[in-house]
C-alpha cells in the first residue's frame, strides 16, 4: 500500500513534478521508426502531459516541437514540410526541427519577429527501431546498449501500443510474476509452466540496470524451471515467455506516460537464437492491435470477453490469446489512475514492492540535489555484463542467484 502522496508522487509526470523530472533525466521512446519512414506525415505525440509533433524536415533530419503554433496555437501536425521545415497552414510561420521561426510570411519584410520566437524542441535519435527523445535539463545520458536495441536489425523489431491508464500500471504488469499462471493461463503448448505450477517463489536482486527477478516454479514432474526477468530503470522491463528451454528469445519494454491516465507500451522483439519471424508478429499484432494504436479488445467493448472460452478452460480469462490485451484488460480496469492506498499487497509482490521503493528513491534523491540513478555518461561503461533474462531449468541444489552466477561465469570465461 502507498500512501496517498507516495502514489501522486510515481503517477505524475507532468512538467514541474518530482515523477516527470525523473522520467525527463532518461531518453524515452515516442514513437517506432516505421511510423516515420521517410516521407511520412507529421506525427502528433502526447509526452508526460506535453504535446509534440514529431516530422521529418526536407532533408530527412527529425524533429520533436510543440504541436501548437507558438503564433495562435493551431495545430502543426497538419503543416506542410517545405523550405527547411514545417509550415503552419493558418498563416504560414515556419519552424525548422530545432525549433526556430524561418519565416513569418505575412509579417512585413525585415521585421526582425520571427527572431523572438523560441518554439519548444527535444533532441531525438533513432535506435533500436524506435525514436527517442531527451526532455530532461542539462546533458542528454546515453541510451542504453542493451542486445534488444542494438543487434542486428533481423533479430529485433518493434512496435508500441496505446493503454489507457497510468504508466506505473503497465509497468507493474511486467514486474509481476504470479499473474502469468492465472490472467495468462490457456490451454496448451509452452503454457504448461504457467499452468501446472501456480506459486512461483519469488527472489529480487539489485542490479546495475535495475532489478533482476527470479520466479521458480517446481513442475509436477520434479523439474525446477527458473524465468528471470528484468526491471531496468526506471520504466522498463525486459520479460521472458514461458517457453522450455532453451529460450531463444525476449522481449523489452518501456512504458512511456503520454499524460497521467493515458501510456503507451513499447515492444522491443529480440531474438538471439534463430530468426525472428517479422512477419508473423505483424500479423498477431494486426488481428490485435487497430490502427489507432489501440487493442481491439477494449473497456468499451467489455475486452470482447467470451465466458464461453472461459468456461471451457480454453483462456482463464475468456478474452482471446493474445497476451498483451489480458495484461490491458487487467491494467486498465484498475481506474485510470489506481488508488494504491486501497491495495492490499501479497508476498508475490516483493518485485514491484521493489519498483516502487526505487521510483520513491530516486525520486527523493532528486528532490535532494542528486542525479537520477544509473545514467549512463561513459561509452566505456555503456555495457551490460550482469544482465541475464531467460527461463532455464535449475541444476540440483542450485537457486536462481547460484544460477545466474554459473551463467555470468561462463559468459566471462566465453569472453576471456
Ligand atoms: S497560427 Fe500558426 S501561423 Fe498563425
Ligand atoms: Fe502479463
Amino acid at each position: 500500500m502507498l500512501s496517498r502522496h507516495q502514489n501522486d508522487l510515481i503517477t505524475q509526470t507532468g512538467p514541474g513534478t518530482p515523477g516527470g523530472r525523473l522520467l525527463r533525466s532518461y531518453w524515452q521512446p515516442i514513437a517506432t521508426s516505421e511510423e516515420m519512414a521517410p516521407g511520412a506525415a507529421p506525427l502528433p505525440v502526447r509526452v508526460m502531459s506535453e504535446d509534440l509533433v514529431l516530422f521529418r524536415d526536407p532533408a530527412g533530419d527529425l524533429g520533436l516541437i510543440g504541436l501548437f503554433c507558438p503564433h495562435r496555437g493551431t495545430d502543426l501536425s497538419y503543416g506542410r514540410v517545405e523550405n527547411g521545415g514545417l509550415r503552419c497552414l493558418y498563416h504560414g510561420w515556419l519552424f525548422d526541427r530545432h525549433g526556430g521561426c524561418l519565416e513569418q510570411p505575412a509579417e512585413r519584410a525585415g521585421s526582425g519577429f520571427k527572431d523572438k520566437i523560441r518554439h519548444p524542441a527535444y533532441p531525438v535519435v533513432e535506435k533500436g527501431g524506435v525514436i527517442w527523445t531527451y526532455m530532461g535539463e542539462g546533458a542528454a545520458p546515453l541510451i542504453p546498449d542493451f542486445a534488444f536495441l542494438t543487434a542486428p536489425a533481423e533479430k529485433r523489431m518493434a512496435f508500441r501500443v496505446i493503454q489507457e491508464c497510468n504508466w506505473v500500471q503497465g509497468l507493474e504488469s511486467s514486474v509481476d510474476p504470479a499473474h502469468t499462471s492465472f490472467l495468462h493461463r490457456m490451454s496448451g503448448g509452452d503454457n504448461r509452466f504457467f499452468r501446472e505450477s501456480t506459486n512461483p517463489e519469488l527472489e529480487v536482486e539489485r542490479t546495475s540496470f535495475g532489478t533482476r527477478m527470479h520466479s521458480l516454479r517446481i513442475m509436477p514432474g520434479g523439474e525446477r524451471y527458473l524465468r528471470i526477468t528484468n526491471y531496468l530503470y526506471p520504466n522498463g522491463t525486459t520479460p521472458v515467455g514461458g517457453e522450455a528451454p532453451p529460450v531463444q528469445g525476449y522481449q523489452g519494454r518501456w512504458y512511456v506516460p503520454m499524460d497521467d491516465v493515458t501510456h503507451c507500451r513499447f515492444e522491443f522483439f529480440y531474438q538471439h537464437g534463430g530468426t525472428l519471424d517479422k512477419d508473423a508478429l505483424r500479423r498477431i499484432r494486426a488481428e490485435n492491435v487497430g490502427p489507432d494504436r489501440r487493442h481491439i479488445r477494449r473497456a468499451d467493448n467489455r475486452y470482447l470477453q467470451d465466458r464461453d472460452e472461459m468456461m471451457r478452460d480454453d483462456t482463464f480469462c475468456g478474452m482471446g490469446r493474445y497476451i498483451p490485451a489480458q495484461d490491458a484488460f487487467a491494467i486498465e480496469t484498475q481506474g485510470r489512475i489506481q488508488d494504491r492506498t486501497k491495495e492490499h499487497l501479497g508476498t508475490t509482490d516483493i518485485a514491484i514492492i521493489e519498483m516502487r521503493k526505487a521510483l520513491l528513491d530516486a525520486i527523493a534523491r532528486m528532490e535532494q540535489g542528486h542525479e537520477a540513478p544509473g545514467l549512463l555518461r561513459d561509452p566505456a561503461a555503456n555495457r551490460f555484463p550482469d544482465f541475464i533474462c531467460t527461463a532455464d531449468y535449475l541444476r540440483d541444489g542450485e537457486d536462481g542467484p547460484g544460477y545466474c552466477r554459473r551463467m555470468l561465469g561462463a559468459t566471462k570465461e566465453a569472453a576471456e
